[in-house]
């Protein structure tokens, strides 16, 4: 998929609005993004700023966005366990969980098998979208927050390969550094696996870990 850059970021988003129908609010739309992006690169915006966190390291995984389903004081859970729990009254599967790595930095997890799904569209940025003449959907994809002591607090997903939505991605969040792929589990009868080594930055500054 493209790698998206400052440089070409105003131009992909630019030709989203190519299904635009009408184009008064095409030219607005237009005149909106170009200012918007204009703004972002003369002040150098960052994550940082948008009370998110910055990860510029060469080596270390890209950000992507945290989301708006992230709810802070998820349950800490065994390793291997399940984050995987039907909500109840709503459609949505809440999937959510806190683990902590082993002294290898090992993680295990499982849960359900992510799917794409539409923003809201019933507000006026789903208005926006439809109006623009997009698509509202965003790939499958699983959040992720990864933390330790010395390095940089890192905010990103993982995306799922073979999306149909990985490059379009409605909220330009989906990455190629961060798209991954289902494998057989070595275990017999156990569910597909996702396996990823998330490579953080270190701190710019230093943190120390708190005493138990
Ligand atoms: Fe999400």
């Amino acid at each position: 998929m493209k790698k998206l850059t400052p440089e070409n970021l105003t131009e992909e988003v630019l030709g989203r609005l190519s299904g635009c129908f009408s184009p008064r609010k095409k030219e607005v739309l237009t005149s909106l993004i170009q200012h918007m992006h204009a703004f972002a690169r003369e002040v150098q915006l960052t994550t940082v700023d948008l009370m998110a966190h910055e990860n510029d390291a060469a080596n270390s995984a890209e950000a992507s966005l945290l989301g708006p389903f992230y709810r802070k004081g998820s349950q800490e859970k065994e390793l291997g366990a399940s984050i995987a729990a039907a909500s109840t009254g709503d459609e949505y599967v809440l999937v959510r969980g806190r683990f902590r790595a082993d002294a290898k930095g090992y993680f295990e997890f499982r849960t359900a098998r992510p799917c794409y799904y539409p923003i809201p569209t019933d507000g006026p940025v789903g208005k926006l979208v439809l109006g623009s003449g997009s698509h509202p959907y965003r790939p499958a994809h699983v959040h992720f927050i990864v933390t330790a002591p010395g390095f940089e607090r890192l905010v990103t997903a993982l995306y799922i390969e073979g999306d149909q939505y990985l490059d379009t991605d409605v909220v330009f969040g989906s990455r190629g550094s961060l798209v991954a792929q289902y494998k057989k589990n070595e275990r017999p009868g156990e569910p597909d696996v996702l396996e990823w080594d998330f490579v953080l930055a270190a701190a710019k500054v230093p943190r120390y870990a708190v005493p138990a």
